[in-house]
C-alpha cells in the first residue's frame, strides 16, 4: 500500500483582533514589551457563542476542499484540543455532525501545543496499516476563555484558531517518513490550567485566578528550546535524514525567540522557518496546522520538500513529524 501523506490543509480563525495596543487599554503592558519578548503583534479572540467545534468545522472544510476529499469518504477525525466544547460528548463527535461525516469515527485528543504532531503521526500508522484511507487531523483552540485576562505575564502570550489535515494515500517515496513523541508528566505543573473534576471551578477561584491557566514562563522557556530541536532531531534520524535536508522548519508559534533558538539547534536559516506569531500568538494545538497550511497556500511548501513539524507544550509533551510534501 502507499505511504500516508497529507492530502489537503486548512484553517479558521475569528474575526476579531485584538492588537497589543487593544491590551494596553486594560493591563499594565505594552506593545513594545510583548513583542520584544515575543514577537507577538496580535491574536484573533472567539467571541461568545464560537467555540472550538465551529472554528474545527472551518478549518476542516477547507482542508477537505484542497485533498478533493467528501466528507463521507472519512474513515476517523481526531480532534487535537485543550479547549473542548464540553467535557462529554467530544469536539471530534459535534465536528463529525457537523461535517455530515457519517462514515467516520470520532475521538479527541489532548497533548496541549504537541497535539497535531501526536494526532498526524497516530492518523499516518492507522492508514499505513491498511486500517483507514482518510483520516481528518484537526487542532483547533479557544484558549481566550481559559487564561487569566489579569495575569499580563501570560494572557498577552495566546489567541484562538485552528488548523487541518486530511491525511490520506500520496505516492510512495512521498509523505510522512517518520515521527517522534514524548512527555514528562513531572514538569505538568510549569502550565497547567487545574480545573477539571478534581478541581471544579468556583466563583472563589475564578477571583483568584486559580482556575486559569497558570504559567511558569521561564520554565517554560526552559524546556522549550531543549524539547523541539530534541522531537526534530529524533524524527530526522528516523527517517534516515540529517537536519541540512530540512527544507521547510514549521515549528509551534509560542515565542519567536523560542523559535529562533530551535532553529539554530537545528542549523536551520530562517528564511526556511514558517513564522505567522506577529498576527496569531500563540494558539496551541491550532499553532502547526495553520502555520502549515499557510505555508502550503503561500507557496513556500513546494512538491518535493522535506518539511519538519516540530512542537512542545503543556503535559509537558513535545513532537516532530518529518514528512516529504
Ligand atoms: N507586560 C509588561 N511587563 C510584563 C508582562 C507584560 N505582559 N509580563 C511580565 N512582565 C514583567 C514581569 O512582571 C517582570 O517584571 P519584574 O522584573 O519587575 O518582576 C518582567 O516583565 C520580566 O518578566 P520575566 O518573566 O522575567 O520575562 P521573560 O523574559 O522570562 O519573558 C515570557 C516572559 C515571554 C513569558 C517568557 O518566559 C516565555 O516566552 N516563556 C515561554 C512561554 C511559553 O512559550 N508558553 C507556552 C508554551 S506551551 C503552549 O504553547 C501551551
Amino acid at each position: 500500500a502507499n505511504p500516508a501523506g497529507i492530502l489537503g490543509t486548512g484553517h479558521c480563525v475569528p474575526e476579531q483582533v485584538w492588537t497589543n495596543e487593544y491590551l494596553e487599554t486594560f493591563l499594565d503592558t505594552s506593545d513594545e514589551w510583548i513583542r520584544s519578548r515575543t514577537g507577538i503583534g496580535a491574536r484573533h479572540v472567539a467571541p461568545e457563542g464560537v467555540n472550538t467545534s465551529d472554528l474545527a468545522t472551518g478549518a476542516a472544510k477547507e482542508a477537505l476542499e484542497m485533498a478533493g476529499v467528501s466528507p463521507e469518504d472519512l474513515d476517523l477525525i481526531i480532534v487535537c484540543t485543550l479547549t473542548p466544547d464540553k467535557m462529554l460528548p467530544s469536539t471530534a463527535c459535534i465536528v463529525q455532525a457537523n461535517l455530515g461525516a457519517v462514515n467516520a469515527a470520532a475521538f479527541d485528543l489532548e497533548a496541549a501545543c504537541s497535539g497535531f504532531a501526536y494526532g498526524s503521526i497516530i492518523a499516518s500508522q492507522m492508514i499505513e496499516n491498511g486500517m483507514y484511507d482518510h483520516i481528518l487531523v484537526i487542532g483547533a483552540e479557544v484558549l481566550t476563555r481559559v487564561i487569566n485576562w489579569k495575569d499580563r505575564s501570560s494572557c498577552v502570550l495566546f489567541g484562538d484558531g485552528a488548523g487541518a489535515a486530511v491525511i490520506g494515500r500520496v505516492p510512495s517515496g512521498y509523505g510522512i517518513l517518520s515521527g517522534a513523541m514524548g512527555a514528562d508528566g513531572t514538569g505538568g505543573d510549569f502550565l497547567t490550567i487545574r480545573s477539571g473534576i478534581a478541581n471544579p471551578v468556583t466563583d472563589a477561584r475564578r477571583a483568584d485566578g486559580s482556575a486559569y491557566a497558570v504559567m511558569d514562563g521561564r520554565e517554560v522557556y526552559k524546556f522549550a528550546v531543549k524539547a523541539m530541536p530534541h522531537a526534530a532531531e529524533l524524527a530526522l534520524q528516523r527517517a534516515e535524514l540529517e537536519k541540512k535536508d530540512i527544507d521547510v522548519l514549521v515549528p509551534h508559534q509560542a515565542n519567536m525567540r523560542i523559535i529562533e533558538s530551535a532553529a539554530k539547534r537545528l542549523h536551520v536559516p530562517m528564511e526556511k522557518v514558517y513564522v505567522n506569531i506577529e498576527k496569531y500568538a500563540n494558539t496551541s494545538g491550532a499553532s502547526i496546522p495553520i502555520a502549515l497550511d499557510e505555508a502550503v497556500r503561500t507557496g513556500m511548501v513546494k512538491r518535493g520538500d522535506i518539511v519538519c513539524l516540530a512542537g512542545f507544550g503543556a503535559g509537558l509533551t513535545w513532537a516532530s513529524v518529518v514528512m516529504k510534501w
